[in-house]
C-alpha cells in the first residue's frame, strides 16, 4: 500500500481518527481529498492526461548506467546518425529531472506512462519481422525478468524515486507490461540456432532461470505453436507466435501466479497504472483472472493494447471492453482523428461516428485512453505532411473529447518520423513556446477544473467535411469547441445552439489557433459566428458546484464483494450521505463533494447500477454494469471431445455461475476455439475462461449458430469443482 500525503492542516483530525478508523480498516489518508488534484485516486483517470514516454528516447539524465558494447549507439543525443535500434541511453533519473524542472508539470499532464521498467535481454537480436537487421530490446518489449529493473533505465531504490518524486508533483506513474511473451526465440518450424537467438526467451524469477522455449518439455511455460498464421483469428494470434516472440503459456499456474506477483510487486511500490500490451493476443479467460486479482489488491487503472485498424470497435473488442474489467487504449478515435486531420484521408464525420459508433457498443466510454500518434504509428507530424498546425488541432480535438487523453512524447515539440522505429527518435528538445505545448498547457488543468471534459456527454452541434463543433456537458458545467481543420477557407456557422447559458465567452485557448470571443443568447441561439481558417476555439461555462450528486465515474467496474471502488463525479455534498449497488448499500471508506470511496457490498455476482443518494436524500442517476464476480477469480481450460457441429454452428460454454452466463445462452461463453493441435483441434473444442476459485460449478456445453439458434447437450449437468490455481477439465459431448 503505498503512502499517501498528508494534508497538514488536517493532521489533528486525522490523529484523533485514527484510533478508531484503522480497527475498521479505513484508509485514512484520502479520507479528505477534496480536489482531484492530487494522486491519491489511483483508480480513476478521467480527470487526467498522460505523457507516453518511450524511456530509451526521453532524457539520458545518468549517463553512467548507459549500455556498453554494441547494442548502445554512443552518437550524440538527438544527432540523425544515431541508429534507432539501438540503445541510446534515456533513463529514469531524466524523467525525474525533467519534472523538477518544470517541463511536464508544465506542459500539465499528470501521468507518465512510461517503457515497461522491467529487465529485458541485453544482447543484439535478429528480430523484427526481418532477419536482415539486428536490433534491441530499448523499447522494453523483450522481457527477461519482471522482477528486476531494466539496469539501463535505472536501479530499484531510482524507480522508487521516480514515483516519489512524481507523486510530490501530482502525477501518477503508469507502467508499459507486456505478458505476452519475453524475448525473442527462433520459429518452431526452423532449424534452432543458437548463435542467433541466444537467449531462447529465457524467464528469470528475480535471479534465478525458470526456463527458455527449447527446454520447456516438462515445464509447458511456453506456448509452442510456430508463428502467428491468421492474423484475423484470435485463436490463431493468442496461442502461436508474434514475430517470434517467445509466447507465455500463462495457463500454467507458475506462469499465472509468477504475472500476479510480478504486477503486484510494481504497484506495491506505488506504481498507479498498467498499459498492458498486446491483449488481443492473451486468451480473454486469462487476463480476466489477472486483472481481477489485481483489482482484489491495488485501486489501479488498467487499460490494454487492443490494435485496430477502424474507426469503430468491433465485436471482439467491444466484448473485451466491456467484460474484461480493462479499458482500452482508443485506436478507432485514434485511426478517425489521424484520417480526417492529419492525412485528409478522412473528414469529421469520421470523428463524430467514431465517437458514436463506440458508445453505442461501450459501456464505459470516459475511461477509454485517446491519443492521437504512438510508438507503432507514423507521428501525426509526418502524417499531417509536416503541418504544426494540424497537430495543434489535432490536440485540441483530443483534450476536449471523452476519454484519458495520452500524448506521445515528442509531438508536442513536432517530431517527425513515419515508422518504428524512426517514430522513436532522441526528445528533440524541451521548448516551452511550441504552440502545442502550450495549447497543452491550457487544456490539460480544464480537465481537473471543468467536469464537463473529464465526464460530459457528448453532442455534435454543427459539422461538415472540414468544421466540427460538439459540446460536452457534465451536470450544469458546458464546453463547446469549434474546430476549422480547414487552413484556407472559413465558413459561416449559422444556426446554431449550446447549452452554455447566455453570455459571452472567452476563448479558453487564448487565442493559440486564434479563435475569438462567442455570445450566446438566451435560449442558447449563437448569433452567426464566422470560423476562420484553421481556428479553433473552446469555450467553457464551470457550475460552481451541482445541487444534486452526478456520477461521473465509477471505477474499476468489475470487483469482487469487499473490493475498494472509486465513485467520481460531483455535487455528492460534503456529509457522508449512501452508495447502493442495485439495493444494497455500500459501507462508504471515504467522501468528498467530488469523490467517493466505497467497499463493493455482499451481493450475488451480477450486474450492478451504482447510485449515490446525498445527505439530504437525493439520490443520483444510475451508473449501469458494475460487475460483481462470484469471488476470486482462477482461470481454467475447459476442454470439450466429440462437439460434431454442422456448418456455421460453435460450440460455447455455460454454466451456473455468473461467469458462465447462469444458464442464459446468449451470455455463453465462446466460440470456443479448436485449431490448435497441442492443445484441442475439431471435434475437440477448447477455451481458457476466467470462473471462481475454490467453487462447485455446473455447466453444459451448447451449439450456437448464426442466427442464435441453441441446441444443448443432454444428459446431466458436468460439474468441476475449481481450486485456488489455474486447472483444466476436459469432457465429452452429451448426444
Ligand atoms: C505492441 C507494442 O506497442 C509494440 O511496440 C510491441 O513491439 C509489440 N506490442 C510487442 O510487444
Ligand atoms: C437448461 C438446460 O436445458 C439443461 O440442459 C441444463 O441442465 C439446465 N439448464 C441446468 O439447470
Amino acid at each position: 500500500m503505498k503512502v499517501k500525503k498528508l494534508h497538514v492542516f488536517l493532521l489533528s483530525i486525522i490523529l484523533s481518527l485514527a484510533i478508531c478508523l484503522p480497527l475498521l480498516g479505513f484508509r485514512l489518508t484520502t479520507a479528505f481529498a477534496s480536489t482531484d488534484v492530487d494522486v491519491d485516486n489511483s483508480a480513476s483517470f478521467s480527470t487526467d492526461v498522460i505523457y507516453q514516454i518511450m524511456t530509451d528516447r526521453f532524457c539520458d539524465g545518468d549517463s553512467s548506467n548507459n549500455p556498453t558494447g554494441a547494442i548502445y549507439d554512443n552518437n550524440q543525443w538527438g544527432s540523425s546518425s544515431r541508429n534507432n535500434r539501438l540503445y541510446h541511453g534515456g533513463d529514469w533519473r531524466g524523467i525525474i529531472n525533467k519534472i523538477q524542472d518544470g517541463y511536464l508539470t508544465g506542459l500539465g499532464v499528470t501521468a507518465l506512462w512510461i517503457s515497461s521498467p522491467v529487465e529485458n535481454i541485453s544482447l543484439l537480436d535478429p528480430a523484427d519481422n526481418s532477419e536482415t537487421w539486428t536490433s534491441t530490446s530499448y523499447h522494453g518489449y523483450w522481457a527477461k525478468d519482471y522482477f528486476r529493473t531494466n539496469p539501463y533505465f535505472g536501479t530499484m531504490n531510482e524507480f522508487q524515486e521516480l514515483i516519489d518524486v512524481a507523486h510530490a508533483n501530482n502525477i501518477k506513474i503508469v507502467i508499459d507490461f507486456a505478458p505476452n511473451h519475453t524475448s525473442t526465440t527462433s520459429n518452431f518450424d526452423e532449424t534452432w540456432n543458437t548463435s542467433r537467438y541466444p537467449l531462447d526467451g529465457a524467464l528469470y524469477r528475480d535471479g534465478e532461470l525458470l526456463g527458455t522455449v527449447h527446454t520447456d518439455a516438462e515445464n509447458n511455460y511456453f506456448n509452442h505453436e510456430g508463428w502467428i498464421e491468421d492474423w484475423d483469428s484470435l485463436e490463431s494470434i493468442q496461442y502461436q507466435t508474434m514475430y517470434g516472440l517467445a509466447d507465455l503459456n500463462h495457463m500454467n499456474p507458475t506462469i499465472d501466479q509468477y504475472m500476479k506477483d510480478a504486477a503486484d510487486l510494481w504497484l506495491d511500490m506505488g506504481v498507479d497504472g498498467i498499459r498492458v500490451d498486446a491483449v488481443k493476443h492473451m486468451s480473454f479467460g486469462w487476463q480476466k483472472n489477472w486483472v481481477s486479482n489485481i483489482y482484489e489488491n491495488h485501486s489501479t487503472f488498467v487499460f490494454g493494447e487492443w490494435f485496430s485498424g477502424g474507426i469503430v470497435p468491433d465485436s471482439d473488442m467491444s466484448y473485451f471492453a466491456n467484460e474484461s474489467g480493462m479499458s482500452l487504449l482508443d485506436f478507432n478515435f485514434a485511426n478517425a482523428t489521424r484520417n480526417a486531420i492529419g492525412s485528409l484521408s478522412g473528414t469529421m464525420y469520421d470523428v463524430h461516428n467514431s465517437i458514436e459508433g463506440t458508445a453505442a457498443n461501450f459501456e464505459q466510454v470516459n475511461n477509454q485512453v485517446t491519443f492521437i500518434d504512438n510508438h507503432d504509428m507514423s507521428r501525426f507530424m509526418t502524417l499531417a505532411n509536416n503541418s504544426s498546425s494540424s497537430v495543434d488541432t489535432a490536440y485540441v480535438l483530443q483534450l476536449t473529447q471523452r476519454g484519458v487523453p495520452a500524448i506521445y512524447y515528442g509531438s508536442e515539440q513536432y517530431l517527425t518520423g513515419s515508422a518504428d522505429p524512426d517514430n522513436r527518435k532522441d526528445m528533440p528538445s524541451f521548448n516551452k513556446t511550441t504552440n502545442a505545448y502550450k495549447i497543452i498547457s491550457k487544456l490539460a488543468p480544464m480537465r481537473k477544473s471543468n467536469p464537463a471534459l473529464a465526464y460530459g456527454t457528448y453532442t455534435s452541434r454543427w459539422i461538415n467535411n472540414d468544421v466540427y463543433v460538439y459540446e460536452r456537458q457534465f451536470g450544469d458545467s458546458v464546453v463547446l469547441v469549434a474546430i476549422n481543420r480547414n487552413t484556407s477557407s472559413s465558413y459561416d456557422i449559422t444556426n446554431l445552439f449550446t447549452n452554455l447559458p447566455a453570455g459571452t465567452y472567452q476563448d479558453a485557448l487564448g487565442g493559440l489557433k486564434n479563435g475569438s470571443p462567442l455570445t450566446v443568447m438566451a435560449g442558447g441561439s449563437v448569433p452567426h459566428y464566422k470560423l476562420g481558417a484553421g481556428v479553433c476555439a473552446v469555450w467553457a461555462y464551470n457550475a460552481a458546484s451541482e445541487s444534486s450528486p452526478i456520477i461521473g465515474s465509477v471505477d474499476p467496474l468489475m470487483g469482487i464483494v469487499g473490493n475498494k471502488v472509486t465513485i467520481t463525479g460531483r455535487g455528492f455534498g460534503n456529509s457522508v450521505g449512501t452508495v447502493a449497488f442495485g439495493t444494497a448499500n455500500a459501507s462508504v471508506v471515504d467522501w468528498s463533494d467530488s469523490r467517493i470511496t466505497v467497499i463493493v457490498p455482499n451481493v450475488k455476482a451480477g450486474r450492478y447500477a451504482v447510485t449515490v443518494t446525498n445527505s439530504k436524500g437525493v439520490e443520483s442517476g444510475a451508473y449501469p454494469n458494475f460487475k460483481v464476480l462470484t469471488n476470486s477469480q482462477v482461470a481454467y481450460r475447459f476442454i470439450v471431445n466429440n462437439a460434431t457441429t454442422s456448418w456455421g454452428q460453435s460450440v460455447y460454454l455455460v454454466g451456473g455461475v455468473s461467469e458462465l452466463g447462469n444458464w442464459t445462452p446468449t451470455l455463453a461463453i465462446g466460440p470456443m476455439y479448436n485449431h490448435t493441435s497441442s492443445i484441442a483441434e475439431y471435434p475437440t473444442w477448447f477455451f481458457d475462461v476466467s470462473v471462481p476459485a475454490n467453487t462447485k460449478i455446473e455447466f453444459k456445453y451448447v451449439k450456437i449458430d448464426g442466427s442464435g439458434n441453441v441446441v444443448w447437450e443432454s444428459g446431466a449437468n458436468h460439474i468441476v469443482e475449481t481450486d485456488s490455481t489455474n486447472g483444466q477439465i476436459t469432457v465429452n459431448w452429451q448426444n
